[in-house]
């Protein structure tokens, strides 16, 4: 037994956690079924760091070890028997209060690509050809948890060596050929723990480069999407921009010391995010994770924006967050000395989220202090008489509504009127007009 990875287990999991994993051996065992964690998990077990999620492999039927679990303890199965993988859905006696409630089993597979970019054909398979599947030493490791083994770790790759010399490294020369996402995750990790992509790894990209236009537009964008939800985003963005792996999805796409200095702040910005005031009350659509993507296209034009979209496809709520940045960045110049009514005119239409982002990467304070006040205060402002009122007073339907009504707003907003009395006597004005 490996006392120092059961240690570490004990370190990274809650006692919650661990039962479970517990329960879940012992059975593996009765089973006689070999089961691992692997992957993710044991690679940011052996940094040292808090496990959020563990994947479990079964070498064997991963769907039989699910059934008999919840034979013995309850709860539901859920099972995909063409790839081997089970879903069991924890009874509420296993449920901790701020814990898991499902558990996913996989078999061991291999994967074989049928052209590069495709997505691989998956079949049953030995634990190392599950190993020797995957893209890095770092994420091959798997840790044995069924009986005696406990705690024994599996490294057919040498990923232990890789992680303590901070190295990443492929398993094999084709591998980002196979699956060219992978050039992006090699930097996403290279990054996230500030190791170095190995020489023979980095010799690899570019030959495989080209074939990035392969990629649908979802699996490029997965990756980008994962890059910016990273505190380092910054980082990762600057070295694919090094590699030449942004203009390859498109000829547009780039990233210069402007976008480093707004995504450098991503860290910063998300600690103090859920303090700002617009955001206590949980409502519009802020705090989505579309940050990274905001802050970091915002100066590009909306044409660019339009066409990066065509190869991207973003969400349709990014999709207008991003022209609406797009459009208030290019406008910036002019927000000088302006009234709060027509800032509020120009802001009115724009995502709340887009403007979140350019509060947050305003080139000076008096810029930030006009998203500041937009934000969470001029956007609530509205006038105390309201269409009924201008119904009572016998004023024909029509257009004529939202224009006194926004009349009365603007007047709230700068000022002119501070008093209800103050606005009935401007809506006198506005109604003799
Ligand atoms: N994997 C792979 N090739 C990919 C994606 C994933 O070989 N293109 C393997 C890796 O072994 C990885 C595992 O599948 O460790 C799980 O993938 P994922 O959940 O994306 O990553 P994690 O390793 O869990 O890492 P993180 O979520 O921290 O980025």
């Amino acid at each position: 037994m490996e006392h120092r990875f059961v240690r570490l287990l004990k370190e990274a999991l809650d006692a919650a956690q661990l039962d479970l994993l517990k329960r879940v051996a012992e059975e593996a065992e009765t089973l006689a079924l070999p089961i691992y964690m692997i992957g993710g998990s044991v690679r940011d077990l052996l940094l040292g760091s808090v496990i959020k999620d563990f994947d479990l492999t079964v070498e064997g039927d991963a769907i039989t070890l699910a059934r008999a679990l919840a034979k013995k303890y309850g709860g539901k199965v859920t099972a995909h028997p063409k790839f081997g993988t089970a879903k069991w859905f924890l009874p509420h006696s296993l449920i901790s209060s701020n814990e898991r409630d499902t558990l996913d089993f996989v078999s061991t597979r291999s994967e074989t690509y049928k052209h590069p970019g495709a997505l691989p054909t998956v079949r049953l398979g030995t634990l190392e050809e599950d190993i020797r599947r995957r893209d890095f030493t770092i994420n091959a490791l798997a840790l044995r948890l069924d009986g005696q083994r406990f705690g024994e770790l599996i490294d057919l790759v040498g990923g232990q060596a890789d992680l303590e010399r901070k190295v990443i490294r492929v398993l094999h020369p084709k591998s980002f050929v196979d699956d060219p996402t992978r050039m992006y995750r090699a930097v996403r990790y290279e990054q996230r723990y500030a190791f170095q992509i190995a020489e023979e790894t980095l010799a690899l990209i570019p030959h495989a480069r080209p074939l990035v236009a392969k990629l649908s537009a979802q699996r490029i964008r997965h990756e980008l999407d994962l890059i910016l939800q990273e505190d380092d985003a910054a980082l990762m963005l600057r070295r694919l921009e090094e590699l030449n792996l942004l203009s390859i999805i498109h000829p547009a796409l780039s990233f210069d010391d402007a976008s480093y200095a707004r995504l450098e702040k991503l860290h910063t910005i998300r600690e103090v995010q859920p303090l700002l005031p617009w955001n206590v009350d949980k409502q519009g659509r802020v705090n989505k994770p579309y940050l990274g993507w905001l802050l970091w296209l915002m100066p590009f034009p909306r044409e660019t924006i339009g066409a990066l979209n065509e190869r991207l496809h973003f969400t349709a709520d990014l999709y207008d967050s991003l022209m609406g940045a797009s459009s208030i960045h290019s406008i910036l110049s002019s927000f000088v000395d302006l009234k709060p009514s027509q800032y509020v005119e120009r802001l009115e239409a724009v995502p709340l989220d887009a403007l979140e982002a350019l509060y947050f990467a305003a080139p000076n304070e008096r810029t930030k202090d006009i998203f500041f006040k937009y934000l969470a205060e001029w956007r609530h402002v509205k006038p105390h008489i309201t269409g009924d009122d201008l119904k009572k007073r016998n004023l024909a339907p029509g257009p004529k509504y939202a224009l006194i009504l926004r009349r009365l707003r603007n007047a709230w907003l700068d000022g002119q009127v501070k008093t209800e009395e103050e606005e009935a006597k401007l809506l006198e004005t506005l109604l003799s007009g």
